[in-house]
């Protein structure tokens, strides 16, 4: 069943009815202010650290029910009817209801009691302010006074202090009101030079900035009590719980619309100039004033949804396919790209499945996202490389996760993630193949952010690739460390302590457990590395680099290969893991995809082996399974991948993140078929049609399915922010449709299903569009490419010195 409808043309979902079965979100912003919004106008927002700098408050735990949100609320004055145009929070049958996500906006327009209301929420190009743009008409044949409540809930700040620390927070919670805005100055008074506001465009006939004032004592959201009565109390009292609460008196003739504009934002004064005079209190509006009044102007806000429409269009623009598969098409015109945005902006911060107060950047995450956006905004990627870089260790390690707002490393929440290193390594590579900036290498970059540590960037790729070769095990495969890609699979833990973190606990000595999976990775990186050094001339290193890699390729070969798949580690013991000789996690996917792209034992058709193997004991309808069979119970010397219940999470979900690797490697192997099959398993705008059971949002990747070992098989969670996202976005555009950048240029090599006739995209690659059109002619992969009409040799397609290419290439 299907909770609403693609509208491509629009690059929107269009959702028609509120309950969906959980809240399906959106998210607004791209820069520095961002916010999350559901499709009935739950959600929070922050300036560029969810956890730092939160504007706004959010309830935790309540998945379905969404509370904390952007509320308006509609009274009838003349019967004090009142409802929420966005359904939420009173939940009032609306008479039509539609909400309709798109590329940075989100707009909920419903009806009811005769009055259409349509909001559109976005953040402007360059701003720190969301604007609520309403509009409402009245559809009955007589007048109409309505009352207009809008409602935010003031964060104060830091939202782990903001939800525990409520015997100082109960106290300082300070607002200011000033003819139609209402501004929020918490701890202003002393180290804070910021604050928010929260502005209307229309003269209010009240306000609250009281909690409790606005929804009376003992009650809810759902029935504010001046919602109500129809009256504010012009609450503006020190400490509780502030909010911003407009209340506006609007007539409406029959057919008549208003349009009335809020906004809410964040602004930061110079320390010298907080106050309005110095010796009082009264916040400097002086600077934030123009951007104020500036946005409350209609035209302008027009204005700038144009403009963010326009910005879209750009950077979508930079890949368009058009193939016999609409949800190919979809993916990777529209929503896959949007997300890999999203997850470049906010790694696994902030969505409904991760609170914005637990993770900050990851090392590993942000490499991998980079892989999926790369192409739309090379600049911020190379800053994000550079960022990424700074916080690397000396010794070639890396913090695990870092905070946006400090870009320092955090260590709060592990390190010796042993994989860590070698996705630096692959976002440099990718981002080298997109731009042939080779520039970047030269950059002189910190070591944990240390001024007086800069080296070049290309001594911290080696750096990276030294880190792993001096943590090499018994077998000459790589040593685990803390986990490998798999956060869970922790073989020197050994927690038998409750609650006790899996990330930064370790009880063994970490010198025997081996990864399968870093053997791999390291290969992927060395190799690339390789190509590198060797482009800029460095010979004798690329030698040593290639010759690392094949050393590495065979070791894994020797001593990662199980007879039908590949190995997936060695554990604290030297005992195997993920072979036909363990009882339980006999199988795991992500070396057999990994291996593969390394082009580990391709020659020696293990990789064919390896990949029938997956297809024989983890493929399902829903996609592919991380193990088989999986962990029926807690195994102290595999850590928390047992911790799950079977079929959940890193025990034996669809763990979405793993399987483009399989369809890669299928590509790899040149089979298109079923790469493309894998492909669609786990494509969000397939799976729509069984939206009550996918139940998150059709429109974006998740990071697990629910295995066949689970109650809910098929039931997706985590959704939004994963390294899904990106991979998917690689594994069509890059291997399925074959569009793939490369050190010399723009490679083509598509490998298509055979009843695929072809297909056509618009690619633009450092500076130059190339139009391309793919004509399958045989049955098989062989590619024959001509530019503007000339044939060429190979695969790569050359630079002609025009900025508009035609590219044929017909597959035989
Ligand atoms: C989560 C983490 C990612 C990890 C994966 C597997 O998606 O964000 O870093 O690789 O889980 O454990
Ligand atoms: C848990 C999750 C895993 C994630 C990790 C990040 O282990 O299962 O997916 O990568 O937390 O901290």
């Amino acid at each position: 069943m299907r909770y609403g409808f693609f509208d491509d043309q629009q690059r929107e979902y269009v959702i028609q009815r509120p309950d969906t079965p959980l809240p399906w979100i959106n998210y607004l912003g791209m820069e520095n202010y961002f916010g999350l919004i559901s499709n009935t106008a739950g959600g929070y927002s922050f300036y560029q650290d969810a956890r730092l700098r939160r504007l706004t408050r959010y309830r935790y735990n309540n998945v379905p029910l969404d509370m904390g949100g952007r509320y308006i609320y509609l009274r009838d004055d003349a019967d004090g009817t009142y409802w929420s145009p966005t359904w939420m929070p009173t939940r009032d049958d609306l008479a039509e209801y539609t909400c309709r996500h798109g590329m940075g906006y989100t707009r909920i327009g419903s009806a009811y009691h005769d009055i259409r209301a349509d909001i559109c929420y976005f953040v402007p190009l360059g701003e720190t302010l969301e604007i609520w743009d309403l509009t409402l008409e009245n559809q009955s044949p007589s007048s109409r006074s309505l009352s207009v409540f809008s409602s935010v809930e003031f964060c104060l700040w830091e939202a782990v202090d903001d939800a525990t620390n409520f015997q100082r927070n109960l106290n300082i919670g300070e607002v200011e009101v000033e003819g139609s805005v209402i501004y929020h100055k918490t701890e202003y008074r002393e180290r804070r030079n910021h604050f928010a506001y929260f502005a209307c465009s229309e003269p209010l006939a009240g306000y609250e900035t009281q909690r409790e004032a606005f929804l009376g004592p003992y009650r809810g959201w759902e029935n504010p009590l001046a919602v109500e009565m129809g009256e504010c109390s012009n609450s503006l009292r020190v400490g509780w719980s502030p909010v911003g609460v407009h209340h506006i008196r609007i007539s409406l003739m029959p057919g008549e619309k208003q349009r009335v504009i809020f906004l809410l934002g964040y602004h930061e004064n110079p320390t010298a100039e907080k106050f309005y005079t110095r010796g009082t209190q009264t916040l400097n509006k002086r600077t934030v004033a123009p951007i104020i009044n500036s946005y409350l102007q209609s035209g302008v806000v027009d204005q700038t949804f144009c403009d963010l429409r326009n910005v879209w269009d750009d950077l979508l623009g930079g890949l368009q396919v058009e193939s016999p598969n609409e949800h190919v098409n979809r993916m990777v015109n529209i929503w896959n790209a949007y997300q890999t945005m999203v997850t470049f902006n906010l790694s696994r911060s902030a969505s409904y499945f991760e609170s914005g107060i637990g993770r900050g950047m990851g090392f590993r995450d942000s490499n991998q996202d980079l892989l999926g956006f790369v192409h739309m905004v090379p600049e911020r990627a190379r800053q994000r490389i550079l960022d990424l870089a700074a916080t690397q260790l000396k010794n070639g390690g890396a913090y695990h996760q870092y905070q946006p707002l400090t870009k320092r490393g955090n260590d709060a929440v592990g390190g010796n993630f042993n994989d860590d290193p070698a996705w630096l390594v692959l976002s440099a590579a990718a981002y080298l193949k997109e731009t042939a900036d080779w520039g970047i290498l030269d950059e002189l970059v910190p070591y944990e952010n240390q001024p007086g540590t800069e080296t070049r960037l290309l001594e911290h790729l080696e750096r990276c690739i030294q880190y792993i070769l001096d943590r090499i095990g018994p077998h000459g495969l790589p040593l685990m460390g803390r986990a490998d890609w798999n956060d869970c699979l922790n073989l020197n833990t050994f927690s038998a302590t409750p609650g006790e973190s899996f990330q930064t606990t370790t009880n063994r000595d970490g010198r025997v457990a081996e990864s399968v999976v870093i053997g791999a990775l390291f290969t992927l990186a060395a190799h690339e590395l390789a190509q590198i050094t060797a482009i800029i001339g460095q010979d004798e290193k690329s030698m040593r680099l290639q010759g690392l890699a094949d050393g590495m390729a065979a070791t894994v070969r020797r001593f990662g290969w199980d007879g039908t798949w590949f190995l997936r580690a060695y554990d604290h013991f030297g005992n195997p893991v993920g072979s036909k000789s363990c009882e339980e996690g006999k199988i795991f996917i992500e070396p057999q995809g990994l291996c593969v792209m390394a082009g580990i034992g391709i020659k020696e058709s293990l990789a064919e082996k390896a990949l029938k193997s997956v297809e024989r004991h983890l493929a399902t309808d829903h996609g592919i399974l991380l193990l088989q069979p999986p962990y029926q119970s807690y195994h102290l010397h595999l850590g928390e991948i047992s911790s799950y219940p079977p079929g959940y999470k890193e025990n034996a979900s669809v763990f979405c993140h793993t399987n483009p690797w399989v369809m890669i490697a299928e590509a790899i192997l040149g089979h298109g078929e079923q790469a493309l099959d894998y492909y669609l398993r786990i494509n969000p705008s397939k799976r729509e049609v069984m939206s009550d059971l996918h139940r998150c949002e059709p429109y974006v990747y998740a990071q697990m399915i629910a295995g066949k070992d689970a109650d809910h098989f098929g039931e997706a969670k985590n959704s939004w922010l994963t390294g899904t996202a990106s991979w998917n976005y690689v594994a069509i555009t890059q291997w399925i449709l074959g569009i793939r950048p490369d050190y010399q240029g723009l490679r083509l090599e598509p490998v298509i299903p055979l009843d695929w006739d072809g297909y056509r995209a618009v690619r633009k690659f450092r500076g130059v569009t190339y139009e391309i059109e793919v004509r399958r002619i045989g049955s098989g992969n062989q590619v024959s490419i001509s530019v503007d009409g000339e044939a060429v040799q190979g695969s790569i397609i050359p630079e002609t010195g025009n900025d508009h290419v035609k590219v044929v290439a017909a597959l035989e």
